[in-house]
């Protein structure tokens, strides 16, 4: 049976996971203002979101948007049932993140290696051992996830070989990850793709948790959500407005937005436990946190459940 089935999609769940408030804000040209990051991770708390990856404990020389990473992290409000997450780097970050309570440390890495020096000034050995530390580290303190940047595509290295991607999955399966999610951090994998990587890694891996992370930026992220959906993915990073980007991967933009996803995903029978009116409330307000216009369509264009009056003598 394929996705395409009423049956195979009515009332299937999905978890999504909502990345603007790091993704998107960590590439904006100015800084957003505590309060108003914590008045919009409050906001999102309520809409029914899975999982709300709230900062990055990383170098504030590195991501100055998110020095702000503790008081964000300690300042939000708590609503049971929704996993708070950091994304992380090294050891230094999961210290920090646990400081402030953390429910998941999200360790982070590149599957190529010229994205991993550009990003993160570390070789994916070193990364790798960091996280070896990090698991001792935590100690069940807290749920572990490993993002995976680059695996469909690096912006250096080019293409990204699957063998490459399962080998570092192997090696986190090893030390102990239970939940892993596939990035493709500048938009460069296509459907065929994804539905292969995708399908590999949990045929190989039956009891691992797998998430996919899209980037908007060549117009391939929804249809690489329905390619991972396919493959039997049911766990989405999205960024409200379309927002985000790496900002040591030349090119990048924006995450799938999650308002365009949930609007997608409901119009085929999916339950995301998610509120889409709620979702396109906030997404509105983006504009005037960040001070431009952001990719969103159906923030704009309204869900397709708009209807308007005929015009006078139709
Ligand atoms: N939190 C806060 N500060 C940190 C840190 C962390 N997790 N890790 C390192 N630092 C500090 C060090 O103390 C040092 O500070 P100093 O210059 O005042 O002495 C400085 O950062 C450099 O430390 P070093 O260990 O030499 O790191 P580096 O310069 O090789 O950078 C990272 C490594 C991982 C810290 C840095 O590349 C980084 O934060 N990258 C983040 C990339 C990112 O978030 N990309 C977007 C998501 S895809
Ligand atoms: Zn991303």
């Amino acid at each position: 049976m394929t996705i395409f089935e009423p049956e195979a999609t009515q009332g299937k769940r999905l978890y999504i996971q909502e990345v603007s408030v790091r993704d998107g804000f960590q590439i904006e040209p100015t800084f957003v203002p505590t309060d108003q990051k914590v008045a919009l991770i409050d906001a999102l708390s309520r809409t029914g979101l899975a999982k709300i990856e709230v900062t990055s404990f990383t170098s504030p020389k590195a991501i100055p948007n998110l020095a702000d990473a503790e008081a964000v992290m300690s300042r939000i409000q708590r609503v049971p049932g929704v996993v708070y997450a950091a994304l992380v780097p090294n050891v230094r970050g999961c210290e920090r993140a646990l400081s402030c309570g953390a429910d998941e440390i999200n360790v982070f890495m590149s599957a190529s290696e010229g994205h991993s020096r550009a990003n993160l000034r570390m070789t994916r050995e070193q990364s790798l051992r960091e996280f070896e530390r990090i698991v001792q580290e935590v100690n069940g303190q807290a749920a572990l996830n490993a993002s995976l940047s680059t695996a469909f595509g690096c912006p250096f290295d080019g293409q990204v070989p699957a063998g490459q991607v399962l080998h570092i999955v192997q090696r986190l399966v090893d030390m102990g990850f239970e939940a892993v999610t596939l990035c493709d951090t500048t938009g460069m994998a296509n459907p065929a793709q994804v539905y292969q990587l995708c399908s590999s890694v949990l045929k190989r891996w039956p009891a691992l948790t797998v998430a996919a992370h899209f980037h908007n930026t060549r117009g391939m992220g929804l249809a690489n959500v329905l390619a991972a959906l396919s493959a039997g993915i049911d766990r989405f990073d999205a960024s409200l407005g379309g927002l985000g980007g790496c900002p040591f991967a030349p090119g990048a933009s924006g995450n799938v937005c999650t308002e365009d996803l949930v609007h997608m995903v409901d119009a085929m029978g999916y339950d995301t436990g998610v509120d889409l009116a709620m979702l396109l409330e906030l997404a509105r307000t983006l504009p005037d946190i960040v001070g431009h216009d952001v990719p969103g369509q159906v923030m704009k264009a309204g869900p397709y459940t708009r209807r308007w009056p005929l015009p006078d003598g139709a």
